[in-house]
Order: C-alpha cells, then structure tokens, then sequence
C-alpha cells in the first residue's frame, strides 16, 4: 500500500497544502457532533497525530466510521488543509475511511491518563501512549546519536561476544548458560558440576561487560567501541537495575583518565545536544508531564563543563554536611545510590566525576595509583540517576596486573591472553562504560528503568 505519513506531512506541511494523502494509523479518540466527527489519528511516524475530519454530507460511510472504537486501526484517504489560526497546523478531510482491524470498548487505553505501573502491565500496548511513544523515540534516536559520535571521531564498533567464558567485573553476578541436565548433570571425581561436558566445554555465562575483550580490538584499533546487551544477576529491587541492559563501552589507547572523562563528557553533551535537536516535541511533553526541570538541565548541561571530585575529598564532603544516610559514609565503603545522589543534587548542583576510588571496591583490571590505595576510576554521577558511566585508566603494567589479579583472588590462567596483551605492545589505555538504559532515564526523566526498556527483565520479573 502506498502511504503518506504523518512527519512528512507536518515537516513539509506547504507542500501538501490541498493535496490528497494516504494515511495508515490507529484512533486514539473519536468525537461525533452530528454533522461533523473529529479522529485523533496517530501513524507512529512522528509524537503528534493528525486531526481528522470527517462530514456527514460527504462521506458516505460516515455513521459507521463514527461507531469506530478508539485502537482501531485505520485507512484514511483525504486532503490536507492547513489552519494556521486552530491549536493544530492542519487538518485531514477525509474523502474515504476505511477499517483495517476492528477494536473493542474494552481496550485498555481509552484516553485518559493511566499510571505507569499499570501500563508496566500491559507493556504489549504501552507504546500507543504518548509517555512510551515519547521514550522509545528518545531510547531509539539516542543510540542513533551515540553511533554517529563514534563513527565521525574514527572509532570501529566492534562486537564483543554475549556468551562468554570469563567474569569482567568480578562481582559473580553471572548469569549461567547450559544444556546440562539440570536435574541431573555430569559430576566430576570430587561430586563438583562437570563442566567440561557442557555445551562448550567450560563453564558459559552471559557477558557482563564487553571490555575485556574490548581492550584487545583498541590494542589494534586504537580506539573502539562496543554497544550490545549485557546481563547482571543482581538481586537488587530498584528504580535502575535490570538484569538485561544495553552498554556502550569505548576503549582508547595511548591515553589516561583525563583523556578518558574528556572522551566521556564530550559524548555526554553530543548525545543531549541530538536529542534536544531532533526529539524537541518528545523533551516539551516530558517536561510538561515527567519532570519540569527537564528541558533547563538537559540546556544547562549542553554547554557546561564537567565538575571533577576525587572519591578522598567526595567522602569528607559528605561527612562534612552532617547528613544522616542510610548507610553510613566511610572512606573505604563504597559510594551508594544515595550518596551518589547527595553528591550530584545537593552539593554540586550537576554532573560530577568522581575519581580515585579505593583499590578494594573497585575492578582488578583498574590501574593502581602512585599512592598504592587508590585506582584511576572514573564514575560519572548525575542528578535524579546517580552513576550513569563508569571507567577507568587500564594497569598496562603487566607485573602490576598480575599482582592485582592474584590480590583479587582471579587465576590468572583463565585470563592469560588478557595479560599477554600486556606482554606485546601495552601501551596505557583507558575506557568506559555507559549504562544505555540510565543515559535514557537522564534523557526523558523517567525514574524507574522499567520505563525505559521495551521489556524490562528484572530480578522476579521477566513477562513476554
Ligand atoms: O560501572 P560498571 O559496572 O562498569 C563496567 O562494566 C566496566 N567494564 C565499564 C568499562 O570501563 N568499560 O557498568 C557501567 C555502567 C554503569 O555506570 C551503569 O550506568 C550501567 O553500566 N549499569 C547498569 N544499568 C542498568 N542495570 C544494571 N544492573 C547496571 N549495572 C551497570
Ligand atoms: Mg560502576
């Protein structure tokens, strides 16, 4: 079927003055005054729908159009007049409709505004509203920008591998894969799980980040970037973890930590810069209704510098304010969601980077500091989210690394061609990772990550 749609015809609206269009959508609402009926009609194609109009004495099939329930979907022919002086820039006269798929009166969405923990229900249908119409558009025009930011500064996207063999972030937060006999698997001589009758023949679980294998590209590449799914087991219930997840994790050499929050903060501000541009419809709804400090922090943020903290003098400000936590505050203790939110909300009124974290909260694979306690990690914290990035300067030293791996309780004889990476050609490096779901949750000021998945995988909750 050859179609018109609704973007083109509003981004070009004087070109389609009086001109008949085709128009393949799905009512949101329908009014019938008697001579005259007006059809919200949306086509998914851009936030807003089009009106149209529909008179008695020139469409024959008017009284059963009128009798259309709202979620119907719809074939409108008609012509485009443009009203300049009404709420609405046009209007479609409709010439002929006709019914594509029927809808009942007991469709969920009737138009009235539902909460978001009942549409988190109906997921299947959540995207006809303009809440989810306005995130996925966000969500997809978002990893749009990210992919230009990278590919116009020379970076190659590789993909990194979803089943993997190692645990990059050594927090044992994997989540299995086999075909073993669950009930009954294969045991070794001591009555362990005999992994080596797996499917691969070792032990498999779903990546938790692609940076291991990241580095190795950018040791060749120079600098690159991944961005794929990602998979954590945490038993954690809150507004910001799932348990599938999309992370984009640059990796660039012959650089350090200042290089790498630079190369972060830059993509920060491009990624809200292109969404502000080509999502301006989206960001005026969500302001208006999600959070009406959107539109002047996403500004603010376009054209600020970033703040920078170390994790020493972050842990003396907040002991400093004399405020009562949840959890206590301690150098040592890592930061959590609260602290983090303190930090970026109350104290610096903005994005910060914290930097210089204690060896022993942070990864085996961060480079150890002169001072022998603190690493060259970078966590970037914003306000309403807390960490949506975090990185580090890479140890390329390889007797370093070793001592590290062996501090964190790792066999170096499962990441051995990690550590030959430092054997031939190291060179210092450094990298991030950026939780896609949190730059989103950023992006449209949605506060809980359920809202921002299509179908949020969460510990107890996996529908669809
Ligand atoms: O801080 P994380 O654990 O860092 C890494 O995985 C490094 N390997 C990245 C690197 O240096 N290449 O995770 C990076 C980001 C976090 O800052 C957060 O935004 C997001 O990933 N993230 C999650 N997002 C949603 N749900 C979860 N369960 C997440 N865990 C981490
Ligand atoms: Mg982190």
């Amino acid at each position: 079927m050859k179609r018109d749609f609704i973007r083109d015809i509003l981004e070009n609206s004087r070109q389609y003055e009086n001109r008949e269009v085709v128009l393949g959508g799905w009512i949101r609402s329908l009014r019938d005054s008697k001579a005259f009926a007006f059809m919200d009609l949306s086509d998914g194609s851009s936030f807003t729908g089009v009106q149209v109009v529909l008179e008695r004495s020139r469409l024959p099939e008017y009284d059963s159009v009128v009798r259309y329930q709202v979620g119907a979907a719809v074939v409108v022919r008609g012509v485009v007049l443009l009203t300049p002086d009404a709420k609405q820039p046009l209007e479609i006269h409709a010439a002929a409709v006709e019914l594509e798929g029927s809808s009942t009166p007991d469709y969920p969405l009737q138009k009235k505004r539902h909460t978001v923990e009942f549409l988190r229900q109906i997921a299947y249908l959540r995207p006809r509203t303009n809440l989810f119409s306005a995130v996925f558009r966000v969500r997809s025009e978002t990893a749009y920008a990210i992919h230009q930011f990278f590919h116009d500064r020379g970076f190659v996207y590789v993909h990194t591998p979803i089943i993997t063999a190692s645990d990059c972030e050594g927090a044992g937060e994997t989540f299995r894969i086999t075909t073993l006999d669950v009930e009954n698997p294969p045991r070794t001589a001591e009555e362990k799980v005999d992994w080596s009758r797996d499917f691969f023949g070792i032990g498999a679980n779903l990546t938790v980040s692609g940076q291991l294998e990241g580095e190795t590209f950018a040791q060749a590449f120079g600098k690159i970037y991944t961005f794929g799914p990602t998979f954590r087991a945490e038993n954690s219930n809150t507004a910001r973890h799932a348990a599938e997840f999309w992370m984009i994790e640059p990796e660039i050499a012959f650089a350090d930590l200042s290089d790498d929050m630079a190369l972060a903060w830059d993509m920060v501000q491009y990624i809200v810069r292109h969404v502000l541009q080509q999502c301006a419809a989206e960001i005026a709804f969500l302001n208006q209704f999600v959070d009406q400090t959107l539109l002047c922090r996403l500004e603010a943020l376009s054209s600020s510098a970033c703040q920078q903290v170390t994790y020493t003098d972050a842990v003396a400000l907040l002991e400093g304010r004399g405020h009562t936590f949840q959890y206590p505050v301690a150098w040592g203790r890592d930061l959590q969601t609260e602290h983090e939110r303190y930090l970026t909300e109350e104290v610096f009124h903005g994005p910060v980077f914290v930097t210089d974290y204690p060896k022993e909260i942070k990864s085996f694979y961060m480079r150890m500091n002169a001072d022998q306690k603190t690493v060259a990690a970078m966590d970037l914290l914003v306000p309403g989210v807390g960490e949506i990035i975090g990185g580090s300067q890479r140890e390329e030293r390889l007797d370093v690394l070793r001592f590290r791996m062996q501090e964190c309780g790792l066999d170096e004889a499962d990441y051995a061609w990690y550590v030959n990476l430092r054997r031939w050609g190291s060179t210092r490096h450094a990298g991030f990772g950026l939780g896609f779901e949190r730059m989103v949750m950023y992006l449209t000021g949605v506060s809980n990550i359920r809202d921002v998945i299509p179908y949020p995988r969460t510990a107890g909750s996996a529908p669809y």
